[in-house]
């Protein structure tokens, strides 16, 4: 049987609703938007803040081995970086030898990593029990396919695997329940990236398949071609990795970490799934790249809370255009990515690592922020073509502001009151935290002077405009995007569109990203501002039509409020939108439906002792998409 469309089931159930008055609990097998009264992401892993340490890969590539990881491990020790917590060691591509026949046993390539031999088997765990000695934790490298990303781009490269074609599919395809056993029950890692090229890049066409007698792998992922993606296989081959971990490390002390490079719509359903997952395409050390990473995960704020982060990559800080010579955007660099809680994982071989360099991956204050518990990923309070500004709202009700100059001249950018939400009459103070300077009290606004590609990051403390309460945009760590709405995914124009090492030959760097249409805050799902007929919106979600959240009042508020209607950026003018609010699980307000261009409904009701504040707006046509509105939405004590 064909299932509903998502449209057609939203449509159906607004009518059931509006023939039981009391509907609420329709089932959620049939019915995606039907309220869980649960917070429904993925729970499984240990990433309550995003998980910082050290990754071989931005150093070493393949050409890794024991001596230069067990270095910088200690390193992170010796310099005080792990104090600050840095602790994953991870290991990136070019750790195997081979997957043994007949048994499948996998192999460490033990002429680079000694303490891995075993008499005829090799082993992991003296090197992993070392790490922990040390305080701190271990990560692996495999592939969702049978074969890996170097050996399909550098198959020349040190330390590819050897043998016999069987004996060189390394990766983790048809081997989950068997790899992950050894790579977690025995071999004790607490973290694995699982990347992607064995699902794309072994097609028989490939130039590196016949030379190295490669099995052709029929590809559930097509390079720049994101319509052609199987979305559902590649999530499903994920979740087979969850649930393989999940069965060998019931203490659940692992991350998960998912690198599909913003490919088979991960930006959408990597939260469902695993703790992490690449926003995007591999970040290099230049400029421009930097800025489309980064763009790649800026406006998915509501994708990430504590347990599952969005991952622009790992650090580069120390490399090309963030090297030493270049520290103003090396600052930049750590920065933005502390502020939208990235991975911070240092890419870098911490033998060499001087003082200027130390400085950034230690500022503690600049640490603070990412590791922040609440998890609420900064926000962009503004952005243009040459500054973005930044606002993180903090677990204590405190803000940190970035105000970014993506520009190569210089700026002068203005930081009102409004843009960090607070009253504008009442003075607000700034510390900065890469000077440790506090500025003399400002109202209403201040100008900031930026050099040329400079990041200024403040801890800001003034009069929260909502003193009782928090804006949903501001507690966006404490939101599940159960359903967003999107029924067919499409690439995200945002990002940064660079010219790849230069290069302008052909048509230029297209997007490839799904998820545009996606929810937000303080903007609209296109990235418009919010705006309900002449009533525009500085606070509150935007979010596509049949469409649900979940929110974690955790007993701690009396009343929801919202202003609610069809948003001006609608693809779809001629649908009518039912609001619902669910409080653990009972619908406790709802509104008439409402068109395009109609006022906004207003929405104020009791959520006293409610856990799981659920938001859900159903749309009765889904021929185009209709974007939503729940403006001023907040909780209030
Ligand atoms: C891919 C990943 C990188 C790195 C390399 C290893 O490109 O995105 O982070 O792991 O593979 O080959």
């Amino acid at each position: 049987m064909r299932p509903l469309s998502k449209a057609k089931a939203g449509w159906l159930l607004t009518a059931m609703l509006m023939v039981s008055a009391t509907a609420g609990h329709a089932s959620p097998a049939t019915d995606p938007l039907a309220p869980t009264g649960r917070w429904t992401a993925s729970d499984r892993g240990n990433a309550p803040t995003p998980p910082m340490g050290w990754n071989a890969w931005n150093a070493f590539q393949t050409d890794i081995d024991e001596t230069k990881l067990m270095g910088s491990a200690q390193s992170l020790v010796d310099l005080g970086l792990a104090k600050l917590g840095y602790v994953y060691v991870n290991l990136d591509d070019g750790w195997w030898l081979k997957r043994r026949q007949p048994d499948q046993r996998m192999q460490v390539r033990a002429a680079a990593f000694p303490s891995a031999r075993d008499g005829d088997n090799t082993n992991f765990r003296p090197m992993v029990d070392r790490l922990h000695a040390m305080g701190l934790k271990a990560g692996i490298y495999t592939d969702l396919g049978r074969n890996t990303c170097s050996q399909a781009y550098s198959p020349n490269g040190p330390n590819m695997p050897e043998g016999s074609t069987a004996e060189r599919e390394v990766g983790i395809y048809d081997h989950v329940d068997g790899d992950i056993r050894t790579y977690f029950a025995d071999w004790r890692f607490d973290y694995v990236k699982v990347d992607a090229c064995g699902i794309t890049d072994y097609t028989a066409d490939r130039p590196h398949m016949k030379p190295y007698g490669y099995r052709v792998f029929d590809p559930i992922m097509f390079h720049g071609r994101p319509a052609l993606n199987k979305n559902a296989d590649i999530r499903a081959l994920y979740q087979q990795v969850s649930d393989a971990l999940a069965k060998y490390r019931p203490d659940n002390d692992y991350v998960f970490s998912i690198c599909s490079w913003g490919q088979g719509d991960v930006r959408a359903w990597g939260k469902q799934v695993g703790n992490s997952w690449r926003t995007s395409d591999d970040l290099y050390p230049q400029w421009p790249r930097m800025l489309h990473n980064f763009d790649s995960a800026s406006t998915r704020e509501l994708y990430s809370h504590p347990g599952a982060w969005n991952d622009p990559d790992m650090l580069y800080v120390g490399a090309g255009d963030f090297d030493e010579a270049h520290l103003t955007e090396a600052r930049t660099h750590f920065s933005l990515w502390a502020m939208i809680d990235a991975p911070l994982l240092i890419g870098y071989d911490l033998r060499k690592a001087t003082k200027p360099l130390l400085d950034i991956w230690g500022n503690a204050d600049i640490v603070a922020l990412n590791q922040d518990k609440a998890g609420n990923q900064a926000v962009l309070a503004y952005r243009s073509g040459e500054i973005d500004i930044l606002v993180k709202t903090l677990a204590d009700g405190r803000k940190a502001v970035a105000v970014f100059n993506r520009d190569s001249q210089p700026f002068t950018a203005t930081l009102t009151a409004g843009h960090l939400k607070f009253d504008a009459t009442a003075p607000v103070t700034l510390t900065d935290l890469w000077t440790k300077e506090k500025q003399p009290p400002f109202d209403k606004e201040l100008k900031i002077k930026l050099a040329a590609h400079e990041t200024r990051v403040f801890m800001a403390d003034g009069t929260r405009s909502l003193p009782q309460g928090l804006y949903l945009s501001e507690m966006t760590g404490r939101i599940n995007v159960a359903d967003d709405g999107v029924v067919a995914p499409e690439p995200d124009p945002e990002a940064f569109r660079t010219s790849s090492w230069g290069s302008t030959q052909g048509g230029g760097d297209w997007p490839v990203y799904t998820g545009w249409g996606g929810a937000q805050p303080d903007a609209s799902p296109y990235s418009t501002g919010l705006a309900i007929g002449t009533k525009g919106f500085a606070s509150g979600i935007g979010i596509l039509a049949n469409s649900r959240m979940e929110v974690r009042a955790n007993a701690e508020f009396k009343r929801f409020t919202a202003e609610v209607g069809v948003d001006n950026a609608t693809r779809n003018r001629s649908a009518r939108v039912k609001f619902l609010v669910y409080g653990d699980g009972r619908l406790i307000a709802q509104t008439p439906p409402v068109g395009f261009g109609d006022p906004s409904a207003r929405i104020d009701t009791d959520v006293s002792g409610v856990k799981i504040v659920e938001l859900v707006a159903r749309s009765s046509s889904g021929d185009a998409p209709v974007a939503v509105t729940w403006g001023n939405a907040a909780l209030s004590r």
